[in-house]
């Protein structure tokens, strides 16, 4: 009998290959820097088979944090010529090493909570920025106290093309420089990568940034994008727990954590749309939910959320009808869903993994262990690529992709044991 593809010592070999030697690149080519929420889900995968090289991938990336407490969603450590747009664009080089400008979804004290509960506490210092990064999210994304983030571009969502941000997307005019040349379409085909009429306007917004030095108060008050975004907003509201777990653990005051987290845990209902049955961003500017839910609506659980919760898991059902697996980026009912464009409709493995843990959290084992096994199955029969096409498993984008390897090693490989939903 032929024994099916060792997908773990693959898994192994790609982190490997895309060590560079205190960060790990999301996939050679196509993103040749350090990325932010994709080097702490490699931290996750490390941590299954070097612990100090999992502590090296954080620490380096909050070498990179802002004196405002900002950790930035690329570092370029070195220099890229496979990579569009660069540090020349982003000019956000007030600071050393060079960044863009704009953050990512928040998953450092959910990491870090993992590896103390594996290994050891992080050293106080640790906490304490990742403490200034929470705050930064408030006070630079949330300035009126709602308790729903906003992103200032696409990007910081982490979910670039997402067609939530069509509407608010295409009030933005474009950028008049339109004959930059992308890179990402040397390594990824057309059809798997956003339209150039998205790029024109993720352009445009690099140089609001750039034309207000990267002032946070001027962004808040005039970025011609700023959607409040239940994924970073859910994504921040578990990490908030997990600081307050780690804050106590070392015996620091986490009183103002705990109030910020009594901020959000209310403020979240304002994602909810009536009429979309579900969690939806919304436009701070219009006032206006997107018409449909994404898979970041699943993810009110893994923020502790239970609200909707039976609404929600009607939801998943249904979507598990309309497609082969799950969860797919976009509604797959939708007209907008496209099944391999970038977050318009391919599963991503790290979503699975914490909207799975969010469900074993409810007390829903049968949909969490559903989620891994979709991943699972995916892995195996398509190898370690970037995301995969929900409706026939195919994989999506880059290829030897970082999180996608180490989430197999921290999660996916693993069937599901009740015994460790103890938080
Ligand atoms: C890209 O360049 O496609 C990235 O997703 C931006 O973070």
């Amino acid at each position: 009998m032929r024994s099916g593809p060792d997908r773990t010592a693959e898994a192994r070999s790609i982190l490997r290959d895309n060590d560079r030697g205190t960060y790990t690149v999301p996939t050679a080519g196509l993103y040749p820097f350090q990325w932010n929420w994709d080097s702490l889900f490699a931290a996750l995968g490390w941590a299954q088979f070097d612990m100090a090289r999992a502590w090296t991938e954080i620490e380096t990336l909050f070498k990179a944090q802002w004196p405002s407490g900002m950790v930035p969603h690329i570092v370029f450590w070195s220099e890229a010529a496979s990579y569009f747009p660069g540090p020349d664009v982003w000019r956000a080089g007030r600071v050393s090493p060079p960044s863009s400008g704009i953050s990512q979804p928040p998953v450092a004290a959910t990491v870090v909570r993992r590896l103390a509960e594996i290994d050891r506490l992080p050293p106080r210092s640790l906490y304490e920025s990742i403490e200034r990064w929470h705050r930064w999210w408030h006070r630079a994304r949330d300035p009126e106290g709602r308790g729903v983030i906003a992103v200032s571009h696409p990007w910081e969502s982490g979910r670039d093309n997402l067609p939530d941000w069509d509407r608010s997307l295409y009030r933005v005019a474009p950028t008049p420089n339109g004959g930059y040349a992308r890179r990402d379409l040397d390594h990824v085909e057309p059809a798997m990568r956003p339209h150039k009429t998205d790029y024109d306007r993720y352009l445009a917004l690099i140089e609001h940034g750039v034309s207000t030095g990267w002032d946070d108060d001027a962004v808040a008050r005039h970025c011609p994008f700023w959607v409040a975004d239940p994924g970073v907003t859910a994504v921040l509201l578990r990490a908030e727990r997990d600081l307050a777990w780690l804050g106590e653990s070392l015996g620091a005051d986490t009183g103002d954590v705990r109030r910020r987290i009594d901020r959000i845990e209310t403020g979240f209902e304002q994602f909810w749309s009536e009429a979309a049955g579900t969690y939806c961003s919304l436009d701070l500017r219009t006032g206006e939910h997107a018409e449909a839910g994404t898979s970041a609506s699943f993810l009110a659980p893994y923020a502790g959320i239970d609200r909707h919760a039976d609404r929600l898991l009607e939801e998943l059902n249904a979507w598990s009808e309309a497609c082969a697996y799950l969860v797919p980026s976009f509604d797959p009912r939708h007209r907008d869903f496209e099944p391999v464009r970038y977050w318009r409709g391919p599963v991503w493995c790290m979503v699975n993994y914490m909207i799975s843990t969010g469900l074993a959290e409810l007390g829903q084992p049968d949909w969490a262990e559903r989620l891994r096994a979709d991943t699972a199955a995916l892995i195996t029969a398509s190898g370690i690529p970037e995301s995969f096409d929900p409706m026939t498993g195919g994989p999506v984008g880059g290829s030897n992709f970082t999180w996608t390897a180490a989430l197999w090693l921290a999660w996916a490989s693993k069937p599901h044991n009740p015994d460790n939903d103890s938080r």
